[in-house]
């Protein structure tokens, strides 16, 4: 964990990878991630913990599958949204964005359970941010 300020937009500049969130740092046992996507994600599940989700720039949806039936919330710039543990969801964008994530470091970006996982989707725990000097 870096003990100098981060600055997001640097830390969004640094890599180019889309889905495959960066560790930008840590708060107690929880991840403060940042992802690029770009197209659809994969559904999943996270049996024990909520993901929250917040939008950096561009538009997100995220798909939400659950006893009550299926619906999709859609998320613009500046938009937090919590995904319920247990909730199956999908996220997409059609058009690009920059994402943060909040959730207890160990989770994967594919969770519990899953459907079979494209290769544009890096099923990962976050992977280092690596800033230049
Ligand atoms: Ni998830």
């Amino acid at each position: 964990m870096t003990t100098q300020p981060i600055n997001l937009s640097r830390a969004l500049a640094s890599f180019s990878q889309l889905w495959s969130p960066r560790i930008v740092t840590r708060v107690n046992d929880y991840d403060l991630r940042i992802a690029k996507v770009a197209g659809v994600h994969v559904w999943h599940r996270h049996h024990t913990t909520d993901e929250l989700f917040l939008v950096l720039d561009g538009a997100l949806d995220i798909a939400l599958r659950d006893a009550a039936g299926e619906r999709t919330v859609h998320l613009g710039a500046g938009d937090v949204f919590v995904v319920p543990r247990g909730t199956e969801h999908r996220p997409e964008s059609a058009s690009g964005a920059s994402i943060l994530v909040f959730e207890p470091s160990g989770t994967l970006t594919t969770g519990d359970r899953h459907d079979p996982i494209p290769e544009h989707v890096d099923s990962t725990v976050g992977r280092e941010l690596v800033l230049g000097p």
